[in-house]
């Protein structure tokens, strides 16, 4: 296969990172004979000191015209980074939710699995952790709060903020699809989170979400609160398969959920459109403190572009053989500092891409 991937580097530890995906996907391409091409454009606080705007249309053209976006991290120190003095339409996140928005990327997986070799690093107790989870978040990613109507105004000395969460039966109908999808090829159970005893936005969302699971009776469907979901998610994660939930709260949901794996150097994601097309994304940030020292944890990255691999050109095989380099390299004892454990093997940002690209074939 013929594959023109193109890469955003961005900000903070965003460029090594990528540098090591890129690495591992080079040599998938060799041992499992495919041409990738890789170009890469500029976003966030990077685009910012090129261009003075996050995002450019020219990249948000490359992008279209791309099989596949796979990018790092954007954003910088927010208390001191110069970005930050830039009015919000100008920041680096501004450059994200923009291209979300111009690739119509309304569907974000966020997986959040405790692997294993990594059981010591989840902060929850033995017995509740139990065996281990594997939760797939699916976060509607191109409508509320993030991109309703928003003003602040002033009047007689009091100002006013007024953000607007918006969804119409559409936008619900689609996320709803992709999430019976995806748990019918997992465990077959859906929890819906909404805020429906106070949000009528939430009161459709729970309407259309049933109208929807009509057409998939091997699915469970369950609602919950999503306050009650933020409480279940450290009592008992392993009672979760995919939760569905609108923009907001998944993006609550999905850093709690993250956090209680205890790696979060570790979670993938991908946020796709209505065809095979996707960005693919680590779920942690740029992590400024630590750019440019070689001890960012690039498996994140890596785990991304096994779901790029697996979701937009139904390569998995190829998937797998990355995913399971992960696990090999994990056994053997590597770690970055981010998940470093006594008796273990701890090696920088590079070598990890190393290793994980020799256990490719
Ligand atoms: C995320 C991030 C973004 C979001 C920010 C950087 C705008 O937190 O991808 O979860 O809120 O969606
Ligand atoms: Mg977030």
């Amino acid at each position: 296969m013929e594959l023109n991937i193109v890469c955003i580097p961005g900000d903070g530890i965003g460029p090594e990172i990528v540098a090591e995906a890129r690495k591992v996907l080079e040599k998938v391409a060799l041992v499992f004979g495919h041409k990738m091409n890789f170009k890469d454009i500029l976003m966030g606080g990077a685009s910012i000191d090129v261009h003075g705007v996050p995002l450019t249309k020219e990249a948000v053209e490359d992008a279209k015209a791309s099989d596949a976006v796979l990018m790092g991290s954007i954003g910088g120190d927010t208390t001191t980074s110069p970005w930050y003095k830039l009015p919000p339409d100008k920041r680096p996140e501004a450059g994200l939710l923009g291209i979300r928005k111009a690739l119509n990327l309304f569907a974000n997986l966020r997986p959040a699995v405790l692997y294993d070799e990594l059981a010591n690093a989840c902060p929850l107790k033995k017995e509740i952790s139990g065996d281990g989870f594997d939760i797939m978040i699916m976060r509607e990613l191109t409508g509320g709060l993030y991109f309703g109507e928003r003003r602040t105004t002033e009047e007689n000395g009091v100002r006013t903020a007024v953000d607007t969460l918006v969804y119409n039966e559409n936008e619900i109908r689609r996320i709803a699809v992709k999430g019976f999808d995806i748990a019918k090829k997992r465990r077959g159970k859906v929890t819906s989170v909404d805020k429906a005893n106070v949000l009528d936005s939430s009161r459709l969302w729970r309407k259309v979400v049933e109208e929807v699971a009509q057409n998939y009776p091997d699915v469970v469907l369950e609602h919950m609160l999503v306050d009650n979901c933020a409480m279940q998610l450290v009592k008992n994660p392993a009672q979760f398969d995919v939760i569905l939930t609108e923009n907001m709260f998944g993006d609550i949901l999905s850093d709690e959920a993250s956090m209680v794996t205890g790696s979060i150097g570790m979670l993938a994601s991908a946020s796709l459109n209505d065809s095979k097309f996707g960005l693919y994304e680590p779920s942690h940030g740029s992590a400024p403190d630590i750019a440019g020292k070689d001890i960012a944890n690039p498996i994140a990255t890596v785990l991304s572009a096994a779901m790029m691999l697996r979701y937009s050109f139904d390569l998995d095989r190829e998937a797998d053989a990355v995913e399971e380099a992960v696990k090999q390299v994990l056994k053997e004892g590597y770690r970055t500092g981010d998940i470093m454990s006594e008796g273990c093997t701890q090696v920088g940002c590079r070598e990890m891409g190393d290793l994980l690209a020799s256990k490719i074939g």
